[in-house]
């Protein structure tokens, strides 16, 4: 496994490996990785010749007083388990390359990007649409995998490769789960025993919310109440969005169908976790 920090050659080894005619699997990420991030890299891993990594802990999807500096990092650790995972490139550009001195570009989806966690965090997504842009034009690849556990920030890519004509194909990844059902994320290493504890509140949420509607409860505002209820009783669960949408405009909706996404936000201390599933089964 290789890894390398600089954009020139890792655009030239993209091209010779497109110019080999192989399948480029890409996985973007921030690092400090766990489980979720280890089933986005096993399936690049089936369905590409040449696996590529990204870490990169972009600065600007981070807002002001976010947790940009107690992100966690460890590239020695990310490095063993990317070999374990078969990765065949690691891409750990620093941000000095990524955005030098008189970078200027930004790139911005509107609509889609205006609620859930883009009205809280409102300079995010145009963080997350230009860096995974400019990671899509370094790392050329043919497909890249997202997991669904950002559900907002999967849907936003889809509709800019969309929108920009990018020919690479976009692939949505189930939420892997603790144990206990607990949604994995590099921040839950933030939180301490109790918090841990009461950050079972939002899948439990979730596992409530698809039980109503199961016995039969089609209204959105009733269900999303239940909702911020269960969040409310933990003393350190603070909600910051709960709303049932669309899974495709991602436009709140009054009556619970076959598409309702319910997603919810909350810190839990200074913690900002998220989680969300569809509310009625699929199968
Ligand atoms: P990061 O939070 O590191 O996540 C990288 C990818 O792993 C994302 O596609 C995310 O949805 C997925 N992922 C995280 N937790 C998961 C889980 N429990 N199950 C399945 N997949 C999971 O998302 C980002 O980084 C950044 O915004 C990025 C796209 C890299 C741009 O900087």
């Amino acid at each position: 496994m290789e890894i390398v920090e600089s954009i020139v050659l890792m655009q030239q080894r993209m091209m010779s490996a497109r110019a080999a005619g192989k399948t480029i699997a890409f996985v973007p990420t921030m690092g400090f990785l766990h489980a979720g991030h280890l089933s986005l890299l096993e399936e690049g891993r089936r369905r590409g010749d040449l696996l590529v990594l990204s870490i990169f802990v972009n600065p600007t999807q981070f807002g002001q007083g976010e947790d940009f500096e107690d992100y966690p990092r460890d590239l020695q650790q990310d490095c063993a388990l990317a070999v374990a995972a078969g990765v065949d490139l690691i891409f750990a550009p620093s941000a000095a390359a990524m955005y030098p001195a008189g970078y200027a570009t930004e790139v911005n989806v509107s609509g889609i990007t205006a609620g859930l966690c883009g009205a809280s965090r409102p300079t995010h997504f145009r963080g997350v649409c230009t860096v995974v842009t400019k990671l899509f034009n370094i790392v050329q690849p043919h497909m890249a995998l997202f997991g669904t556990k950002d559900f907002q920030q999967l849907a936003v890519i889809k509709q800019m490769t969309r929108d920009l004509n990018l020919a690479i194909e976009i692939i949505g990844m189930p939420i892997y789960r603790e144990a206990d059902g607990l949604a994995m994320s590099s921040r839950n290493v933030n939180l301490d025993s109790e918090q841990r504890r009461q950050a079972l509140a939002l899948s439990q949420a979730l596992a409530l919310a698809q039980d109503l509607v199961k016995q039969g409860e089609t209204g959105a505002e009733i269900v999303a109440a239940a909702v911020c209820r269960h969040l409310g009783a933990q003393s350190q669960v603070r909600s910051d969005y709960v709303a049932i949408c669309h899974q495709s405009t991602l436009e709140p909706q009054q009556q619970i169908d076959k598409d309702s996404v319910l997603l919810i936000a909350a810190f839990v201390g200074q913690t900002r976790l998220i989680d969300n599933g569809y509310l009625m089964d699929l199968s």
